[in-house]
């Protein structure tokens, strides 16, 4: 594992966003496990707050912030809040993201708008926001959690796979801005990931799926969880502009 201890006496912060459940809370808890203060982001405050006694019971340290990151400003304002409280911004994950899964033919303008606002717009406005604390710094990770239907397509996901692919654009754009001034930008794809996302699916689609994969098995948030931690590790700063399927081998693309 990375080496994760700065020189001087602070912690490195992260923002984590969705980090309620699912992927997000995954990495949470691994980044408060190396020693980051973890800023949790997501709609409702109750299961921060208990993720955060649990990060705290562990020997950690978090904040919360209860924010619907489709509004630009009150997610731009948390970002702000938590710099001005903290002093500081070093890591960035935008992992909250939802689906509106529907054929091409009967999706709606809503549908499309919704999933973009929330999956893409968010990511902009967010990297905005933390682009001058991290610049200050000379330090910054920040990693968009994108996903393989972003690579590849998914029938019924016109929406959310332009929205992730749009990810990849946002990032590479983004590591060629801020790559002098010490920031990387990364993007983390899952595959199939058993979270809430994916409860839903049929045995039989689960299934097929798996068969698909070199690994045969759906991940965990624990894998993408290591994956984050990985490219936003102390010594990670020559990796920038990447992505990262982690999909037991479904794409390998
Ligand atoms: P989930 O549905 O279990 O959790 C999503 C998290 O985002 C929750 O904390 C939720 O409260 C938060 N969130 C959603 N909309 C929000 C909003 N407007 N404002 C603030 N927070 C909001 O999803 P899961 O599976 O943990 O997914 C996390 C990320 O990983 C998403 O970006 C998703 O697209 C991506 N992903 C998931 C895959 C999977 O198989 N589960 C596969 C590929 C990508």
């Amino acid at each position: 594992m990375a080496d994760n201890s700065t020189q001087e006496d602070f912690k490195r912060v992260a923002f984590v966003t969705g980090a309620s459940r699912g992927i997000g809370r995954a990495i949470a808890k691994r980044l408060a496990n190396e020693n980051r203060h973890v800023v949790l982001v997501s709609r409702t405050e109750s299961p921060l707050n208990d993720l955060a006694h649990e990060i705290e019971q562990a020997g950690g340290s978090a904040s919360v912030r209860a924010v619907d990151v489709g509004d630009g400003e009150a997610l731009a304002g948390a970002i702000e809040s938590a710099v001005k409280e903290l002093g500081r911004l070093d890591i960035l994950v935008n992992n909250a993201g939802i689906t509106r899964d529907n054929l091409v033919l009967r999706m709606s303008d809503e549908e499309f708008d919704d999933v973009i606002r929330v999956n893409l717009r968010s990511v902009f406005v967010a990297i905005r926001a933390a682009a001058r604390p991290m610049m200050k710094g000379r330090f910054g990770r920040i990693v968009n959690i994108a996903s393989t239907s972003g690579l590849v397509g998914n029938a019924g996901q016109a929406n959310y796979a332009a929205s992730k692919a749009g990810l990849v654009g946002l990032t590479r754009t983004i590591a060629r801005e801020l790559g002098s001034k010490g920031v990387t930008a990364n993007v983390i794809a899952p595959g199939f990931i058993e979270t809430d996302m994916t409860a839903n699916l049929p045995d039989q689609v689960k299934d097929g799926v798996k068969a698909m994969m070199a690994l045969r098995r759906l991940g965990t948030p624990e894998d993408i969880a290591a994956a984050v931690a990985y490219v936003s590790a102390e010594d990670a700063g020559f990796l920038t502009g990447q992505v990262i399927a982690v999909d037991g081998g479904l794409t390998m693309c």
